[in-house]
Parts: structure tokens; C-alpha cells; sequence
């Protein structure tokens, strides 16, 4: 269940947008271009950060609502959602219980964030929940690796893994999850997103598509 939360991690909010340009110069600019291509209508991102993705939205997005909790990277967002080449609409919020109506959008995005709800289960069933029937998800997630050791790796790490990263966790099987939320996954593609040549406890990726049915 989803517990009290404030959403605040200042420090986190400090020195995530610095590692977020350094990671897009790397390739990540092309990883949010391929996860935001064929989104389109009323959209909603869950855990927007600053805004990173804002600006690789295509013109058929006409909307976007940006929830994001943590009030530095919110007040960032504000200020890429002015550059940003389709309407943005930042709120505060958490992916555990979304100001939406229900049926509302036509896609939810979630980009780097499912590593980090509280409660994954809640945030898959209320994406769900504001996603017309026919509705997709778009994610772009580090995930648990499918090397078996490289995943004990992850899940050693992820005792202390979270207190650094505002709640990020390495060993979290989204895809999976995805599915058991009742979602068809129609397409996902696994890599090592690699940097300077070398591998990270998160490198393992991926970027996917799922419908919910309705
Ligand atoms: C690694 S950052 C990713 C930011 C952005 N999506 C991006 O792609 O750069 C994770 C984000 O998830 C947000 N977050 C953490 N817990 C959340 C929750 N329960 N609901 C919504 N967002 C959350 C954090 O505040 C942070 O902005």
C-alpha cells in the first residue's frame, strides 16, 4: 500500500539534472526520442523530473500533464514545460494516486520512474485506471538484469541503492510487473546502456510499448 510520502529529496533534486545531461549525451537523448515517437493525444507523464523529456514530444501529443512530487525538480519542469514544443501542464502529484479522472488520456509515460514509486503495484493500477480502453503505456526503465549474477549484484545493492537515489531501486522486474498489471506488452527492447564503453549497476534497459486492453 501506498504510504506517506513527501515527495522532497533536495539533494536529489540537486545533482540529478547534471547526471541526466551527462547520461543524454551518452545516448539517453536518442533512448527518450525512441521511447516518445509514436505517443500521441492527451498524454500523461508520471514523475516528469525536470523535464528532460519535455522537448522530444512529437506535435501529435495536443496536451501533456506532468505529474511530478519532488518541488525542485517541479519548479525545473515549470520551466522546460515553457520551451517545450507541445502544451505542458505541471502538477504535483504522486504515480500511487494520480489527480485524474478515470478513462482520461490516451498514454501515460514513464520514463526512469517506475524504479522508484513506492508502490509499483498502485502505480501500474492507477495508470491503468486515467488510460482510456485501448490506451498505452510508454516506459523507458533500468531493470533487473536477466544475468543471473548480475542481478544478485543488483539486489545486494539495492539495500543501500535507494537511500542515494531518492527511493531508485536496481532490482525491480518492471516488464514483468507491467504484465501482471494486466497490460499486453506489444513490444519491448532489452540493452546495456553503456557508458564510456563501461557497465553501470544500471545499465541493464528497456524501452517498451504496452496496451491496456479495458
Ligand atoms: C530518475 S528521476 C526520472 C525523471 C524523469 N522522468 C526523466 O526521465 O529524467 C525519477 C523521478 O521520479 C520521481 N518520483 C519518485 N517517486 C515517485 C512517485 N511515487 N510518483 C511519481 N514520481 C515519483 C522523482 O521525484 C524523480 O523526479
Amino acid at each position: 500500500m501506498f504510504g506517506r510520502s513527501t515527495g522532497r529529496h533536495p539533494l536529489f533534486a540537486r545533482f540529478y539534472p547534471r547526471s541526466a545531461e551527462v547520461e543524454d549525451a551518452h545516448g539517453g537523448r536518442e533512448h527518450r526520442r525512441e521511447l516518445l515517437a509514436d505517443v500521441a493525444g492527451r498524454v500523461l507523464e508520471i514523475g516528469a523530473g525536470h523535464g528532460a523529456n519535455f522537448r522530444h514530444y512529437p506535435p501529435a501529443v495536443r496536451e501533456l500533464i506532468a505529474i511530478e512530487p519532488e518541488p525542485g525538480l517541479r519548479r525545473m519542469a515549470e520551466e522546460a514545460a515553457a520551451g517545450a514544443p507541445v502544451p505542458v501542464v505541471v502538477e504535483a502529484g504522486f504515480a500511487e494516486r494520480l489527480p485524474l479522472p478515470d478513462d482520461s488520456v490516451d498514454a501515460v509515460v514513464a520514463s526512469q520512474v517506475l524504479c522508484s514509486v513506492r508502490d509499483l503495484p498502485d502505480a501500474l493500477a492507477e495508470a491503468r485506471r486515467v488510460l482510456r480502453p485501448g490506451g498505452r503505456l510508454h516506459f523507458y526503465e533500468h531493470v533487473r538484469s536477466r544475468d543471473p549474477g548480475f542481478a544478485r549484484m543488483q539486489r545486494a545493492l539495492d539495500l543501500i541503492w535507494p537511500l542515494q537515489g531518492a527511493g531508485c531501486h536496481l532490482s525491480r522486474d518492471i516488464v514483468r510487473a507491467i504484465g501482471e498489471a494486466c497490460f499486453t506488452v506489444e513490444r519491448v527492447r532489452n540493452f546495456d546502456f553503456l557508458m564510456n564503453g563501461r557497465t553501470t549497476p544500471h545499465s541493464p534497459r528497456v524501452i517498451g510499448v504496452a496496451a491496456w486492453p479495458g
